[in-house]
């Protein structure tokens, strides 16, 4: 069995419902309540003698405003190729603190279940299984100045936090918070309906859009709020979505409100046993010599050449031909009952212009299909910017492709045509600041060849019931981040700070 192990360490611990618990190492929080607070500890993931293996080291809150914070953290993460990265202060996640319940006792304040989600950079730990904006489970976290007097006269007395002692703040109740939105239930299965309201849109705004996330989905369009600005919509929970912790939004011009809503499988079966011996048989075929074309972008391909960038465009292990480069040779999995799977490729595009200031390689493609409408585009990058820093970095997921009326399975291929592909927020930094997250790239083809049976893993969709020991890994991996909410409390940090 190739099950994985969880472990806490360095002051972490594990505590009751799943969640973790850091201790507070230092913490500077002013009285408008923004600042930071350090927690310490480590949280290790390992699973398939150690061919998965993600460690979590000494979060970090940055607390920027009443309603945004991040969670910062230390990551050293081994992804399934093998390839070991090892960096501080990622910037994890983004926490909605306008939707956590906020108290304050003695000076020290307590953020509950704030909604998290990840970011990029945060996803490029788990080597493209998930995406920028998946939800994490909500953390909890306190940021205290001591309860007792503080010893103000202590030392190097952090600037706001002076205040700390004496105003024994009235709750935080005060804030009458329009981020967060009301739901009808906030635990639903597939297929249910449910109501979400919020308050804070423009009087009578039309074109309020309702979603759901982790992976974005449009739920319904064309909402309109009334006089005051609230508005609401009764929505259909997909019927594919997966369960577990979801958060639904109403979007609009320049307010959204959101509220996490929990989806648990409808009566069928699995339920809470998910130890258990029913999980369902998966199986998937494996891909080989799959192809792949993509012309990155064609503005692109044109400046780079032109006169104002003079450059060219090299290749290898790839090949350019007409209007696309062309990888061959890929591999992977693909489940057809599903439509999920992935394959990966090997082989660089480069791009140098501005005599070598303008140098962009993109290398090993990965297609990563999560449903029969949408995939994302994975790749490795190295770029350097306007005054010529160079960056690199691996698994970036770099474009959403929009599979729906482009292909899909026939006979023993899955493959699509002319995927419509859209810039991340982490693909959009190789581009020295020249495009946004949102703007088109050139459409994406692929061909993926269906060949014999082989055990589901996650990126195939379903979990196996025998599986292989990779199955088993990633098994382990979801579930424990399924029920890892990160709790932080706070400890009296003595006569630091
Ligand atoms: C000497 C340094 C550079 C100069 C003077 C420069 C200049 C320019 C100019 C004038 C344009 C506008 C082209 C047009 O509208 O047709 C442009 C576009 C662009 N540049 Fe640069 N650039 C420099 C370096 C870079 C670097 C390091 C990158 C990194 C990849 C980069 C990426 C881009 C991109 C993506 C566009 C948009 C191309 C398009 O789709 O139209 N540039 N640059």
């Amino acid at each position: 069995m190739g099950a994985g192990t969880v472990s806490a360490s360095d002051g972490a611990a594990a505590v009751t419902g799943g969640a973790f618990r850091f201790p507070q190492a230092d913490a500077d929080l002013s009285s408008s309540r923004t600042g930071s607070a350090d927690y310490r500890g480590t949280v290790r993931f390992s699973a398939h003698h150690g061919q998965l293996d993600l460690r979590l080291s000494n979060p970090r809150v940055e607390i920027s405003s009443s309603t945004r914070a991040t969670l910062v953290v230390d990551v050293r993460s081994t992804s399934l190729d093998g390839t070991t990265t090892n960096d501080t202060s990622v910037d994890f996640a983004s926490l909605a603190l306008g939707s956590a319940k906020v108290t304050a006792t003695n000076g020290a304040v307590t953020w509950a279940g704030a909604p998290a989600t990840l970011t990029s950079a945060g996803a490029e730990a788990f080597s493209g299984f998930y995406e920028a904006g998946d939800a994490l489970d909500p953390v909890t976290f306190t940021v205290g100045a001591d309860a007792a007097n503080d010893g103000s006269g202590s030392a190097s007395g952090s600037a706001g936090g002076s205040t700390g002692g004496s105003s024994t703040d009235s709750g935080g109740s005060s804030d009458d918070d329009l981020s967060a939105a009301t739901l009808s239930s906030s635990q639903v299965s597939p297929g249910d309906d449910v109501t979400i309201s919020g308050a804070g849109f423009g009087a009578s705004e039309r074109g309020i859009v309702a979603e759901v996330r982790s992976t974005p989905q449009v739920l319904e369009t064309g909402i309109t709020a009334d006089a005051n600005g609230r508005a609401a919509a009764t929505v259909t929970i997909p019927a594919d979505l997966p369960a577990g912790e979801h958060t639904l939004l109403l979007i609009g011009a320049d307010h959204t409100v959101s509220a996490p809503i929990t989806v648990v499988a409808s009566a069928t079966s699995a339920g809470a046993g998910v130890g258990t011996a029913d999980v369902p048989a998966c199986t998937a075929s494996s891909v080989s010599g799959a192809t792949l074309a993509w012309g990155i972008k064609s503005s692109f391909r044109a400046y780079v050449t032109g006169p104002i960038a003079g450059g060219s465009v090299s290749t290898s292990g790839a090949t350019s031909s007409g209007d696309a480069y062309r990888w061959a040779g890929g591999s992977g999995k693909f489940n057809t009952d599903r439509t999920q799977g992935y394959a990966s490729w090997s082989g660089t595009v480069q791009f140098s212009g501005h005599d070598g200031l303008l140098d962009l390689k993109i290398s090993n493609p990965r297609v990563r299909v999560t449903s029969a409408s949408s995939a994302n585009l994975v790749v490795d990058v190295a770029s350097s910017d306007m005054s010529g820093v160079k960056s690199s970095a691996s698994g970036v997921v770099f474009a959403t492709l929009s599979l729906a009326g482009n292909g899909g399975v026939s006979g023993s291929t899955a493959s699509w045509t002319n995927a419509p592909a859209t810039l991340t927020a982490a693909g959009a930094a190789a581009f020295a600041g020249f495009y946004a997250a949102g703007d088109a790239l050139d459409p994406v083809s692929f061909s993926l060849p269906l060949g014999g049976d082989v055990a589901c893993d996650a990126g195939t969709g379903s979990l196996a019931s025998t599986g292989s020991d990779l199955t088993a890994a990633w098994f382990a991996l979801l579930l424990v981040l399924a029920g890892t909410g990160l709790v932080v409390v706070r400890r009296r940090s003595a006569a630091r700070v």
